[in-house]
């Protein structure tokens, strides 16, 4: 049996939005092995190594309607913890030109209004908990912009925006609020959705980078870090966004 010290979020509840596959995924099987009784909301089912320790149920941030009741359902009660990690970053990198309304309205829909959903579900739960952690899974587009991605930039820029703002509203004795992202590329499935087959994914961190400060901030409440941007490198230290930005990931996009 494990010693009380190795599940230290035992008894905890948490939920995850987007915690299928990549960062989402990586916190929520964190929390998970501190002890965490965790609920993944994402399309698809998690899926291999570590899914049997997660609670599933479907969600979809294109339809609002049937996602604001799902979320209202799995934010009954208390939650001490919440992630949001879900994200549609378009289907290729392309000019602003050649974007479609469709495509950036996804965009829209699930990177920025499915954490408004999140945050309006969630919150109340969070507060009942007092004090309750929400995680909001950042980038370093928020900071550099670049081309190719101006709808993944602008929403993300939006969404961070948006955390800062509510942090800035919350008593952080009953919620804290605190967004992590990556130094540098993550190999998860929805970045390789967008590279050729061949592409070498050496240099790119992996979403378990994101499992000891996910951890942490658990078991801490994140009270030091309430309204702060953490950046993750590929040792799976972390820093604020405030002591440096993040070096700019984008490329120029082919022509
Ligand atoms: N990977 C990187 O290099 C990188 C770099 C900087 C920042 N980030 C940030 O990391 C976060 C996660 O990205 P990732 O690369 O880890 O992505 P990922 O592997 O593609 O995971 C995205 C998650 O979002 C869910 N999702 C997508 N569309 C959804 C929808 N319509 N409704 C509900 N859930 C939906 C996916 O689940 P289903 O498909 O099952 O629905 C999955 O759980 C994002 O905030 C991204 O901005 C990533």
């Amino acid at each position: 049996m494990s010693e009380p010290h190795e599940r230290p979020l035992a008894g905890r509840k948490a939920l995850v939005v987007g915690g299928s596959t990549g960062i989402g995924r990586g916190i929520a099987e964190a929390w998970a092995a501190a002890g965490a009784d965790v609920l993944v909301l994402s399309r698809s089912t998690p899926a291999g190594s570590g899914s049997e320790a997660l609670r599933w149920a479907p969600l979809d941030l294109t339809d609002a309607d049937a996602a604001r009741e799902r979320l209202s359902e799995a934010t009954a009660g208390t939650l001490d913890l919440v992630c949001f990690s879900a994200i549609h970053y378009g289907d290729r990198r392309a000019l602003f030109g050649e974007v479609t309304e469709s495509e950036w309205r996804r965009q829209v829909d699930v990177n920025l209004h499915g954490l408004w959903l999140t945050l309006q579900s969630s919150l109340p739960a969070l507060r009942r908990a007092a004090p309750g952690l929400f995680v909001g899974v950042s980038s370093e587009v928020v900071y550099n912009a670049g081309p190719g991605r101006s709808g993944y930039a602008a929403t993300k820029a939006a969404a961070s925006a948006l955390l800062n703002s509510v942090a800035q509203e919350e008593d952080a004795d009953r919620v804290r609020i605190v967004q992590v992202l990556p130094a540098g590329m993550v190999d998860t499935p929805g970045i390789r959705r967008r590279r050729p087959a061949d592409f070498d994914y050496d240099s790119y961190m992996q979403p378990g980078h994101f499992g000891e400060l996910a951890r942490l901030l658990a078991v801490t409440g994140g009270a030091e870090h309430h309204g702060d941007s953490l950046v993750v490198d590929g040792d799976g230290q972390w820093r604020s966004v405030r002591e440096e930005i993040p070096a700019s990931q984008s490329r120029a996009v082919r022509a």
